[in-house]
């Protein structure tokens, strides 16, 4: 692999309207994100990830985007935007915007002209077919967020368009030159403000299988999953290759693809020394479990064992192929410790564990906001409580399934993307030094012992413990070995023990025993030294110091000989 300037870094990704809100209207804005630059330095982090800011209807909290080159009012201004990028860079730091362009909203510019003259310039950005009454639709896909992917043209009883996430998001024709133009004059326009780069949204959804036709019905609703489709087209690197030629080459952008579907054989393409992107997220975990049928039949934890095979799986994949994102959760994921963590071992201790497991992995760590506190998912007690689309969409699926309203909100607690997106915990304050209004999605109310403020100062809390693994991974003795070094799992077999070696210059040995029993464990080589513990002790069991008895949630990380 080609060492980039990128490699050694930490990243953080800031859901903009829950971080912080500096205008006490409820929501997040820029200068909230200004003011928590340096908690992010202190944190350890390097390049920044907000979600989208720009125009938008907020249909899907911004990823339904109206105008690519102004930023919504709601969270502030352009020169806000710029002032941020300039106060990153004065701290070293790097900010990537979120790149959604395999759909923009239905209140964008282009879709208003496509609307008003279907058979016009416009009407070719999206994918606009005939409708006729009683005729199928063009193909039987199901939209990410339920239903059919096909919804009729506003003023156009006789056309319809597609839109395979929320019909506000009618998707960009990307076999349409004239608006990959678009695609990459915007990447340039905003790279040329300073960005460090992007993170990619939903990019693998931009080559559909043309012409449309049906896949087998998977649900009772007689639709199919887009990822059927998906598997099938072919030629998705020619759109990628061009951008990342045209785009973001120019600039040596750095780049997260938000990829679910990468075959073993496109890893390269993807992320290897000339790939189209620098990096994409593992999402192994994230799907593991999950059920075709919805969210209601899918798994709600896994377990040390289950967690154990996703993260290997994925670093025998990459090797040294390119390097990975890793993640234990993000504004579309229940949070990390409810879902790595079985309810009964969820503890500070586990917390601490989790955190150093992913972390220490080869590839890139990215801490979602509050992440960093160890904030859990929220007891949802009513379907009022919910904002997001997609979990009021599941909730209905578990519904018709037959399950019952307590169990359908047992399952939003459990999966919600709502559940990461609740208010930033800074303090025990009203509203946990969120805001000084009323916060636009409700604060879960464990803030009062889970918050910025009540870890800060404590040397053995969650938030010390990961400005600990940031330090470790910068640290100029064991940097290489952490950001290059082999990851080779060690006693694989054992149960609830995950670990394993980053064998480089130096040879670092991960152990974390994931269960409420002691686990005694042979070192491959005496230890030199220890690292990194999550608790105050480290019991080596012989004088080789070649045996450790980890007691229950142990972390050590180990230098061997
Ligand atoms: C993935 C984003 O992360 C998610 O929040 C969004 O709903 C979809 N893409 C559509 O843009």
């Amino acid at each position: 692999m080609k060492k980039q300037w990128w490699h050694d870094k930490v990243a953080y990704q800031i859901y903009p309207k829950s971080f912080c809100d500096s205008n006490g209207d409820g929501i997040g804005d820029i200068p909230g994100i200004i003011s928590k630059l340096d908690y992010l330095k202190e944190l350890g982090v390097d390049i920044v990830w907000i979600s989208p800011m720009y125009k938008s209807p907020l249909a899907d909290q911004g990823y339904d985007i109206s105008d690519y080159y102004s930023i919504d009012p709601r969270f502030g201004t352009m020169e806000d935007m710029e002032r941020l990028i300039m106060e990153a860079k004065r701290r070293d730091m790097y900010i990537l915007m979120d790149l959604v362009v395999n759909h923009c909203s239905d209140e964008h510019e282009w879709f208003q002209k496509a609307v008003q003259d279907p058979d016009g310039k416009y009407g070719n950005f999206f994918y606009i077919r005939d409708r006729k009454e009683g005729e199928p639709l063009p193909c039987n896909w199901r939209s990410y967020f339920g239903g059919p992917v096909w919804e009729p043209l506003p003023g156009h009883p006789d056309k319809q368009y597609l839109h395979v996430f929320h019909k506000k998001q009618p998707d960009l024709n990307w076999e349409n030159p004239e608006v990959r133009e678009e695609v990459y004059k915007n990447i340039r326009w905003w790279m040329e403000k300073g960005l460090g780069g992007f993170r990619i949204d939903a990019i693998i959804n931009i080559k559909k299988k043309l012409p449309f036709s049906d896949y087998p019905a998977d649900r009772d609703d007689g639709l199919s999953y887009i990822g059927n489709m998906l598997e099938e087209a072919q030629g998705i690197g020619d759109f990628l290759g061009e951008m990342q030629e045209k785009a973001f080459r120019p600039y040596q952008a750095f780049t997260v693809g938000e990829v679910f579907n990468a075959k073993e054989e496109e890893i390269k393409n993807f992320i290897g020394d000339d790939g189209y992107f620098s990096s994409m997220f593992d999402f192994a975990g994230t799907c593991y479990g999950k059920s075709g049928k919805g969210w209601y039949d899918s798994r709600k934890y896994l377990t040390p064992d289950e967690y154990k095979s996703c993260i290997f799986q994925t670093q025998r994949k990459i090797g040294d192929m390119g390097m990975i994102s890793n993640i234990i959760e993000n504004h579309d994921e229940p949070r990390g410790v409810c879902h790595y963590i079985r309810p009964e071992d969820l503890c500070e201790a586990s917390k601490k564990l989790l955190a150093g497991v992913y972390f220490l992995l080869k590839g890139l760590p990215f801490i979602y906001q509050g992440q960093e506190i160890g904030m859990e998912n929220m007891k949802f007690t009513s379907r009022d409580e919910i904002d997001d689309i997609s979990t009021l969409d599941e909730y209905q699926v578990a519904l018709d399934a037959g399950k019952s309203e307590e169990e359908a909100l047992e399952m939003a607690s459990a999966f919600s993307r709502d559940n990461a997106r609740t208010p930033m915990q800074w303090d025990a304050g009203e509203n946990a030094g969120f805001t000084t209004g009323t916060p636009w999605l409700h604060v879960n109310p464990n803030y009062t012992s889970i918050n910025v403020a009540a870890q800060k100062d404590d040397e053995d809390s969650v938030l010390s413990f990961y400005k600990k693994l940031a330090r470790l991974r910068k640290n100029p003795v064991y940097k290489d070995t952490l950001v290059y070094g082999e990851c080779i799992p060690y006693l694989e077999e054992e149960e609830n023990l995950i670990a394993y070696e980053r064998a480089g210059e130096k040879r670092l040995l991960i152990l974390a025993n994931l269960q409420k029993d002691s686990k005694t464990v042979a070192l491959p080589a005496p230890a030199e030294e220890v690292l990194l513990n999550n608790l105050k002790i480290v019991n080596f069991t012989d004088e080789t110091r070649q045996e450790i008895a980890l007691a229950p949630y142990q972390f050590v990380v180990v230098e061997i000989l």
